[in-house]
């Protein structure tokens, strides 16, 4: 598989940033145990992750513009292109010791995601994609599952976080899609929840209250791997909106309607 020099660059910068969190990873792990817990530690591991990300890839194309978690957004010069990143998604995981989190790092082109990376250096799994190239994982190619019913399916989600989101709205809709599925996942990590639906471990996912750094390179691994993705109603507005809904063209269109139900009156 030929990677263009672009993907490279985005490869080069999540390995990297993927290192340094595997490094703290291990120190998070012994900081479990002492009484002022690895909070502050691991705030400097997030920042410190954005900072290699950040480097790398302005190193490459310093027109570029960056929208990171972590700091303030630049515009660049160059109008056209912007760097979307997560250096650390799935904190809490991170915090607690479970190894399920990921560098994010998408780019995006007049609006449209173009290339994608996403690395879990616990695992070392690296997904990517571009625009008209194909998913890998690994270098090896991927593609979303192609089971046809609700009823076989694994979907993800994600759950509001304490004082996030909308926790009523959310338990309507995990009450709709879990009478329908074989199972539900909250893996915490919606990067790589994302990432699963396009390498066919999960069959969907949805979720609402995300930020554009979360879904940004997981939505062209989707469509990469032939899925279907979307905002919770339907549109292309998910990074504006907040919302997505991913799955294979049968799968993602039974779980809109199904988590879309209305609320029940009694
Ligand atoms: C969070 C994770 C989580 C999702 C949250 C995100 P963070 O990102 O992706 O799975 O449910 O909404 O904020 O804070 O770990 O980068
Ligand atoms: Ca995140
Ligand atoms: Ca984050």
């Amino acid at each position: 598989m030929a990677r263009s020099a672009l993907l490279n660059v985005m490869v080069q910068a999540a390995i990297k940033a993927g290192k340094s969190l595997a490094r703290d990873f291990g120190e998070v792990q012994n900081l479990q145990v002492s009484v002022k817990g690895p909070s502050d530690f691991v705030s400097q591991a997030d920042l410190k992750a954005e900072k290699i990300v950040h480097d790398e890839l302005m190193k490459a194309r310093p027109t570029y513009g960056f929208l990171g978690e972590e700091g303030d957004e630049e515009k660049g010069t160059d109008g056209a292109h912007r760097w979307i990143v997560d250096p650390l998604d799935g904190t809490t995981n991170f915090l607690h010791g479970i190894p399920q989190f990921a560098v994010s790092i998408g780019l995006e082109r007049h609006g449209e995601m173009v290339a994608g990376v996403i690395f879990n250096p616990a695992t070392d799994e690296l997904f990517t994609a571009e625009k008209g190239g194909g998913a890998f994982l690994n270098d090896r190619r991927i593609r979303v599952a192609a089971r046809r019913v609700l009823s076989d399916c694994v979907i993800g989600c994600g759950v509001p976080h304490l004082g996030r989101g909308n926790h009523g709205k959310f338990l309507v809709e995990l009450r709709h899609v879990m009478g329908e599925v074989a199972g539900v996942r909250r893996f915490g990590a919606a990067a790589l929840d994302l990432a699963y639906v396009a390498a066919g471990r999960l069959d969907g996912f949805w979720e609402t209250g995300l930020s554009p750094w979360d879904m940004a390179a997981g939505l062209i691994l989707i469509r990469e791997a032939g899925g279907f993705v979307s905002d919770f109603k339907g549109g292309n507005d998910m990074l504006a909106d907040g919302s997505v809904a991913a799955g294979n063209e049968l799968i993602h269109k039974q779980l809109l309607e199904v988590a879309n139900r209305p609320i029940p009156t009694r």
